[in-house]
C-alpha cells in the first residue's frame, strides 16, 4: 500500500515520532534520511524536512514521485500573527499562501505565476480528522505539565484558517505588523506549509499543515522560539499524530 508520509521540521519533533514507529529500513535520498516503517499499523515514511520552501519542496516532490506517499502530512511550530492566536495554540491550515511570492505587476501579488491561484487548499478530509484527534489531545486536563505552564501554556486552543509562508523568520514586530495588515486573515507565519501544498497540488496529493504556535512572531520571536522547541512541540505533534493514527 501507499505510505501516509509525516514530515517534521525539526530534530525533536521527529524522534518523538520515530520513537514510536517501527521502522523498516532507512533511505537516503537527497541528502534526508526517509523512514520507511509502521506507525500504529499504518504504513509510513517519516522524514526531517530541513527550513525553508526549497526544502519542503524537495522533500514533498520526493515522498510523492519516489516514495507514492498517499498522502502528506506537516508538522511543526508557527509564529502566532492572528489575534488570540497565543504560544502553545495548535493551528491547523485550511489553506497556505506564500506571503514573500510577487511577480508584481505581472501577476497579482503573492499569486504563482501561471496557475491563477495564490491560496492553496488543505485536504478536508484530512483535516476533520486531525482536528479531532488535536481536541483530543488539548482537552485532557493536564496534559501540558509543568515545564509548558513555566512558558505560560496552560489550556490552548485550535484554530483553522489561512497559514502563510515565506523565506524569512519573522522575529520583529515591525515585520509582524507588516503582514497582518497586508493578510489580515493569516492566523500563523512559518517557512515551509506553502511550499509544500503547493508540490501537493501539482501531484494531486491531499495534504495537512499543522502547526504549534511557538512565538508570536514579534520582537522575542528568537528567545521564544528556542524555549518553545524542546518543551512543547515535539510533545504535541507526536502526541497528535499518533492519536489520529490509531484512531
Ligand atoms: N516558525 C516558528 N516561528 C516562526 C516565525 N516567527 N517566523 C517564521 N517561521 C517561524
Amino acid at each position: 500500500s501507499r505510505p501516509t508520509a509525516l514530515v517534521g521540521a525539526m530534530q525533536q519533533e521527529l524522534a518523538a515520532l520515530l520513537a514510536r514507529c517501527e521502522t523498516e529500513r532507512v533511505v537516503r535520498l537527497a541528502g534526508r534520511d526517509f523512514h520507511v516503517g509502521r506507525l500504529h499499523g499504518h504504513h509510513v515514511v517519516l522524514v526531517l524536512c530541513g527550513i525553508g520552501k526549497v526544502a519542503a519542496a524537495t522533500t514533498a516532490t520526493l515522498l510523492g514521485a519516489h516514495f507514492r506517499a498517499r498522502r502528506l502530512v506537516f508538522t511543526g511550530v508557527a509564529g502566532g500573527l492572528g489575534e488570540g492566536v497565543r504560544v502553545g495554540d495548535v493551528v491547523l491550515a485550511d489553506c497556505l499562501l506564500q506571503h514573500d511570492l510577487d511577480a508584481s505587476p505581472l501577476f497579482p501579488r503573492h499569486e504563482v505565476p501561471l496557475t491563477g491561484r495564490s491560496r492553496f487548499d488543505a485536504d478536508t478530509a484530512l483535516n476533520l480528522s486531525l482536528a479531532r484527534a488535536v481536541r483530543r489531545v488539548i482537552d485532557r486536563p493536564g496534559h501540558f505539565g509543568p515545564d509548558a505552564a513555566a512558558l505560560g501554556v496552560t489550556q490552548p486552543q485550535l484554530h483553522r484558517g489561512l497559514v502563510i509562508s515565506g523565506d524569512r523568520f519573522i522575529g520583529d514586530a515591525q515585520a509582524s505588523l507588516a503582514l497582518q495588515r497586508e493578510l489580515p486573515d493569516a492566523l500563523a507565519v512559518e517557512m515551509e506549509g506553502a511550499a509544500l501544498a503547493q508540490v501537493a497540488h501539482d501531484l494531486s496529493l491531499p495534504f495537512a499543515v499543522l502547526r504549534t504556535i511557538s512565538d508570536r512572531a514579534d520582537d522575542s520571536a528568537h528567545v521564544d522560539f528556542l524555549r518553545f522547541i524542546d518543551v512543547v512541540a515535539a510533545q504535541v505533534s507526536a502526541d497528535v499524530v499518533g492519536r489520529w493514527l490509531a484512531d
